[in-house]
């Protein structure tokens, strides 16, 4: 089929560079002429496992295109998808301005019947400012041309992404019509062997089930850091607690880490912009609000543990930091624990020594040159004569390191641990003072 993606970020390449694959012929459109340069050369943007052999295959054989012109993007594509950004507005609430943009581009330069999907995470309701957008400037040009909007939510992972957008657990469609219900199954028929995973429903819903995912996911986190909190406090074990509430397989093992808080680009602004929206229809969404509390306290967690070692001392500190990306597997900063952390450490006077195995450019990218901020080249450099390591990713190198050295270049014995990845009686065993989350030690 001829699919065009408006916009080149994470949802948009991987979700083209992945239909290419299985023979759809995509022309993805940016804005950004040198990111299409770049796209061209084979350089890819963001740090993705698996995606630049995809986008450079597709590239080669002639079923992924590059461009930044609009008219040859909607010219070509049967299928317009808007994967551009939503990012969030001052008050909280997804800003609307680049997909609706896109809606007019496509309706601009569009002369036969399109589909318009939205793969943007975008509040209720969207769908239809989208079509309101298209059929206002149809009308401005005096044509009748018949069109379809539908929802189609992404549900990928930054680090799994392409694996999760070959092989996904569900395909969402809100569409209003047959038509467009057929297009969607045809497009997604190689994504569809074994059993059925289209889950067909009106756009609205579609919409909504991008945001209850999400929240749903971020409740999970927030109820285990909660439960974290009071383990501490209880003098109860949180891992042990985990493992006992996993097993029940309603409840399920993924994702109850208890952890320094939830970042990235999609759950604090996906459960902001839910509860903004449930503002605007004047209901107080009691549990969202609650999950967005709790993770903007547990982001502070890691600084007041340090606190409490140092008593309060915290200027002149010189403290290693293991892990800037939010998660690992990528090399994005956004919202990530590290960043509350080491804002609230250079307000206490304290620096940084840094480590990530991906996101050292990032860090850079973000905050440039300065004195109380160290990128250091290895994990173990960034404990070269510092106070105390904090880790604030799970990278899998961090996982067995070698604790003799952290102890002999440590000033103080002490790591605090913001996804767990040490037991508490190893640490005493060695001298480690050790702060985990939830495992006895409450501040
Ligand atoms: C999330 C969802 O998992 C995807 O399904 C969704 O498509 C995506 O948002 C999106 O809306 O685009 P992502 O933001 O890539 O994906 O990251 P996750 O793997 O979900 O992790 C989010 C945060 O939760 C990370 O900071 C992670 O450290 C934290 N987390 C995760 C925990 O603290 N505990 C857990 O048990 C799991």
């Amino acid at each position: 089929m001829k699919v065009t993606v408006f916009g080149t970020g994470y949802v948009g390449l991987v979700q083209a560079a992945v239909l290419a694959s299985v023979g759809h012929h995509v022309v993805c459109v940016d804005i950004d002429q040198r990111k299409i340069d770049d796209l061209k050369k084979g350089i890819i943007p963001i740090y993705e496992p698996g995606l630049t052999p995809l986008v450079q295959e597709g590239y080669q054989n002639g079923l992924l295109e590059f461009t930044t012109s609009s008219e040859h993007g909607v010219s070509h594509g049967d299928i317009q998808f808007i994967a551009v950004g939503t990012p969030p507005d001052e008050d909280g609430s997804a800003d609307l301005k680049y997909v609706l943009a896109v809606a007019a581009t496509v309706a601009t330069h569009m002369e036969q019947h399109k589909i318009i999907v939205n793969k943007s995470t975008v509040p209720v309701g969207t769908a239809d400012k989208v079509r309101a957008q298209i059929a206002e400037v149809l009308a401005q040009r005096n044509v009748t041309i018949d069109f379809d909007v539908v929802s189609n939510p992404e549900f990928l992972k930054e680090g799994a992404a392409v694996n999760d957008c070959k092989k996904p657990d569900r395909i969402v469609v809100g569409s209003e019509n047959e038509k467009s219900k057929k297009a969607m199954t045809e497009l997604y028929a190689p994504f569809n062997r074994n059993h059925d995973r289209m889950i067909f429903m009106d756009v609205r819903s579609a919409e909504l089930t991008k945001y209850a995912a999400n929240s749903m996911l971020a409740t999970k986190i927030s109820f285990m850091n909660e439960m974290s909190n009071l383990a501490e406090r209880l003098g109860a074990d949180i891992e042990a607690v985990r493992r006992g509430i996993g097993s029940d397989s309603r409840i399920g093992y993924q994702f109850i880490y208890p952890g320094c808080g939830y970042g990235g680009s999609c759950f604090p602004k996906d459960v902001q912009a839910l509860i903004r929206t449930a503002h605007e229809v004047d209901y107080q969404p009691a549990v969202l609000q609650a999950v967005e509390n709790v993770n903007v306290k547990q982001k502070q967690k890691l600084f007041e543990n340090l606190s409490d070692y140092f008593d309060g001392q915290l200027a002149q500190k010189n403290i290693a930091l293991w892990g800037l990306s939010f998660k690992p597997q990528t090399d994005d900063m956004r919202e990530a624990s590290s960043i509350a952390l080491m804002e609230a450490l250079w307000s206490a006077g304290a620096s940084v020594q840094a480590y990530d195995p991906e996101a050292m450019e990032e860090c850079q990218r973000l905050f440039g040159k300065r004195d109380d901020l160290r990128l250091m080249g290895t994990k173990e450099a960034a404990l070269q004569g510092a106070d105390a390591l904090v880790i604030c990713t799970e990278w899998s190198r961090f996982r067995a390191p070698d604790f003799d050295l952290i102890v002999a270049e440590l000033n103080h014995p002490v790591i605090v641990d913001g996804r767990n990845l040490y037991e508490p009686d190893a640490m005493e065993e060695k001298g480690i003072v050790y702060y985990g989350i939830g495992r006895g030690q409450s501040v």
